[in-house]
């Protein structure tokens, strides 16, 4: 069974855009676990431009054994830049999983997996506060197996595939990713670490995904917040017309 951790981001970049307290990251957290995700998956970018401290922090106290939505299996995983004010907040919040990620200031999303052999000192330093508060800790790479070999050496137990090329490509060109990806599962398996994938995925480009051997672990964000609107948009309009006749 793969778990799924919804990355409710884009649900902080709607509520961002008014400053109101709607919608609220939360009560978005319940809606997935109670729908079957087992996780809650967010970024805390060091500009905020949508998920904030204090997001991170009402979320520790909703997700896993002691919080307040009794689902004891669902974790919080917080993606994040390796750097010192970060592993501050990992000490502070204490997530239960750690995702590095590269980040630079003027990308739109996450664009491209982390060098984990140049930033070998940084991820280091995060490792050892994951430590400190018993957080797992998984790095966001490309399928690169020179990547994954370095991962358990710097603290990592978990790596997570950069799946963007693979969904932006022309479905043709699709297998040659894919078996990229299977020959980085079983390298990932033989070295003893969890397998993850993420970043671009949706409803129509996950089953192959999902196929790959060994595959634990998806992180979804942006489709599912779109599949959100679109689905919801009607009844919000039926409720709001209801409201003015009433
Ligand atoms: N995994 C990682 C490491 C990411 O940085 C992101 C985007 O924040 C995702 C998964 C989710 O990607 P998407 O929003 O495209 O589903």
């Amino acid at each position: 069974m793969i778990r799924l951790h919804v990355n409710i981001d884009h649900v902080a970049t709607l509520r961002n855009q008014r400053d109101t307290s709607y919608p609220d990251i939360v009560q978005a957290a319940e809606l997935c676990l109670e729908a079957g995700a087992q996780g809650i998956t967010v970024h805390l970018r060091e500009d905020r431009r949508h998920i904030r401290d204090g997001d991170v922090e009402r979320l520790r106290a909703v997700l896993g054994p002691n919080g307040s939505a009794g689902r004891a299996d669902s974790i919080l995983n917080l993606e994040m830049a390796a750097t010192d004010e970060m592993c501050e907040i990992v000490r502070r919040i204490r997530p239960d999983m750690v995702t590095l990620v590269p980040e630079k200031r003027n990308e739109r999303t996450t664009e491209g997996g982390l060098d984990a052999i140049a930033t070998r000192g940084a991820i280091e330093r995060v490792a050892a506060a994951c430590a400190e508060v018993q957080a797992r800790l998984s790095l966001f790479i490309e399928a690169d197996p020179a990547q994954i070999r370095v991962a358990p050496e710097l603290g990592a137990v978990q790596v997570e595939l950069h799946t963007g090329h693979y969904a932006e490509a022309a479905p043709p060109e699709r297998p040659r990713f894919l078996e990229r990806f299977v020959a980085c599962a079983e390298l990932s398996h033989e070295l003893g670490l969890h397998l993850a994938a993420g970043h671009g995925l949706n409803i129509e480009n996950v089953g192959p995904i999902v196929a790959i051997p060994h595959m634990a672990e998806l992180n979804i964000g942006h489709s599912v917040v779109c599949d959100a609107v679109m689905k919801g948009l009607g009844q919000a309009v039926r409720d709001l017309l209801l409201a003015m006749k009433r």
